[in-house]
């Protein structure tokens, strides 16, 4: 039900780097971690990059939107000053070279596809081809990631692309219709707010035979709680808190 990693950094390297750079995922890699989130959007000509924020303005300083500057200029800017001047050599990466660092680094990715209202179907279908062709270029070798993404439209059209990729259907809280969801996604697993999970939410997807994960648990009483009621796994901010080899045994 979820053949995947449970300890997962969040955005790369959680609060310890600029969420989704290369700089994240090395951090990661080096506190331990083999299993990474991270969110990935299209430029204006639809090149995967990795961003949170559709708007600059928070990690990039600028004005402006992911989906009307291209990737030359995207790559181009500066992800990790705002974070700390040590990191302002760090730029935009592309999804492709995350996606080979990880590989060669033998790290796991969950890769959340997070369009630009109104890119939701281009956004999972050209992710979704990408990764085909890198899954291909990797080899036998390579380690498949989990796709993810709130958005249903961009996880049908990544289903439609690639429906070899498994993919997760994230929520932020409840949704009367989670179940039918997932059935038509053929998803294996619903991902969710900790702070909006229930046991008995919990239970029934459990029950039903789907995997659980949990963004973003940041304390160790939270992690050991969240896993007594069935969760599978989850992202953490705190890889300098929750080891990679966190069990609610530790
Ligand atoms: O994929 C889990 C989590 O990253 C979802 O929220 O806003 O941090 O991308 P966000
Ligand atoms: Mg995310």
């Amino acid at each position: 039900m979820w053949p995947y990693p449970k300890i997962v950094a969040h955005r790369g390297g959680g609060s310890l780097a600029p969420e989704n750079t290369l700089a994240a995922m090395a951090c990661g890699f080096s506190h331990g971690y083999r299993a990474v989130e991270f969110d990935v959007m299209l430029s204006k000509d639809e090149i995967p990059v990795l961003m949170h924020d559709s708007e600059f303005g928070r990690t990039i300083q600028a004005s402006g939107e992911v989906a009307t500057t291209s990737a030359e200029e995207l790559l181009k800017m500066d992800a990790g000053s705002w974070f700390n001047s040590a990191f302002s050599d760090v730029r935009v990466p592309g999804y492709e070279e995350v996606f080979r660092f990880c590989q060669k680094h033998q790290i796991w990715m969950n890769v959340e596809i997070k369009p630009t209202p109104g890119f939701e179907g281009v956004t999972g279908k050209v992710v979704a081809a990408l990764t085909q062709e890198l899954m291909r270029e990797c080899g036998a070798q390579a380690i498949p990631p989990l796709f993810s993404s709130f958005s249903y439209e961009a996880l049908r059209s990544a289903q439609q692309q690639a429906p070899e990729i498994a993919r997760g259907f994230l929520m932020d809280s409840f949704e009367p219709t989670w179940q039918q969801s997932l059935i038509t996604l053929e998803a294996v697993a619903l991902h969710t707010n900790h702070e909006n999970l229930t046991p008995d939410w919990a239970k029934q997807i459990k029950q039903a035979g789907y995997g659980l994960f949990c963004y973003t648990v940041n304390s160790v009483e939270r992690a050991r709680q969240v896993l007594s009621w069935g969760v599978d796994g989850f992202c953490t901010d705190r890889i300098d808190l929750i080891p990679a080899n966190f069990t609610s045994k530790i």
